[in-house]
């Protein structure tokens, strides 16, 4: 994971009432906090009255999480169910009990929250505490909306710390069913298919290089499976063993790792 440099992000408040919270962030991470309009790094973090955004300056884009409207509603209204790929790959069958899953590189939880929409109780880790206050920012505002409290009362916890750390202190009484992994994956250029939610937090946090230690780890504290989540055509993780099982969808590929 990058550092953010002073010069990648910055942090920023769209207005005077969001001043000493932006700033409270900016002195616990070590960044330079501003009014957004005097921000000149590529990224700033900016504090809304609506919400917490990323702002990518140079592209203009901006990035937050939303999960009532936008694509994950969406999907929940449309395109949920059990007969998703990604429901097959964490073992989601007719009959049998619904999982309970630690995703363990929870990002801006969009599949966390698939998950829950299926019904699993479901725990989201997230290192990065740029992202991770994004992704809180997305539950404190879902949560005053029923059907978003409802599909998640199963659970939906979200820390911010390191997976290796976090799974490495499971215990036998505590063992997730599935533990998911969806790492950065190095993008070879910079293509029209990288939605921007994507080119945003490839510049934020470059891809990660620790994943095949992860699902080590992992494979020794899941109870069930481990699913590792990778572009098609991208080669496996190297851990010494294949995956059991491999589902594939459009531009993706989910690697099913049986206990
Ligand atoms: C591709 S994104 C995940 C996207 C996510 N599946 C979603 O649906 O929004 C990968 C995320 O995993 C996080 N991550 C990678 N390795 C991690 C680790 N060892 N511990 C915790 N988080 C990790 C990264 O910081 C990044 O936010």
């Amino acid at each position: 994971m990058k550092t953010p440099t002073p010069q990648l992000l910055s942090v920023s408040y769209a207005h005077p009432a969001q001043k000493k919270a932006a700033e409270a962030f900016a002195s616990e991470h070590d960044l330079a906090c501003q009014p957004l309009h005097k921000a000149q790094s590529e990224l700033t973090l900016n504090f809304t009255e609506m919400q917490l955004e990323i702002i990518d300056l140079q592209n203009n884009m901006t990035l937050s999480v939303d999960f009532v409207g936008g694509s994950l509603g969406h999907r929940k209204k449309f395109g949920g169910g059990k007969g998703q790929t990604i429901a097959k790959a964490i073992g989601i069958k007719q009959g049998k009990p619904i999982p309970s899953v630690l995703d363990a590189t929870a990002g801006l939880g969009k599949d966390s929250y698939v998950f829950a929409c299926l019904g699993c109780p479901v725990t989201l880790v997230e290192r990065s505490p740029i992202v991770a206050a994004l992704v809180k920012d997305g539950i404190e505002r879902a949560s005053l909306n029923i059907e978003f409290s409802d599909t998640t009362k199963q659970g939906f916890k979200l820390h911010n710390c390191d997976a290796l750390e976090y799974i490495h202190a499971i215990t036998e009484d505590n063992k997730p069913d599935v533990i998911y992994l969806d790492p950065m994956y190095p993008e070879k250029k910079k293509s029209a298919s990288v939605k921007k939610n994507m080119q945003i937090l490839q510049k934020l946090l470059g891809h990660d290089l620790d994943t095949e230690e992860v699902l080590k780890v992992a494979l020794e504290k899941a109870d069930k499976r481990v699913v590792v989540k990778r572009p098609k055509g991208a080669p496996e993780l190297q851990i010494g063993r294949s995956p059991t099982l491999k589902y594939e969808s459009k531009g993706t590929r989910y690697d099913v790792y049986v206990i």
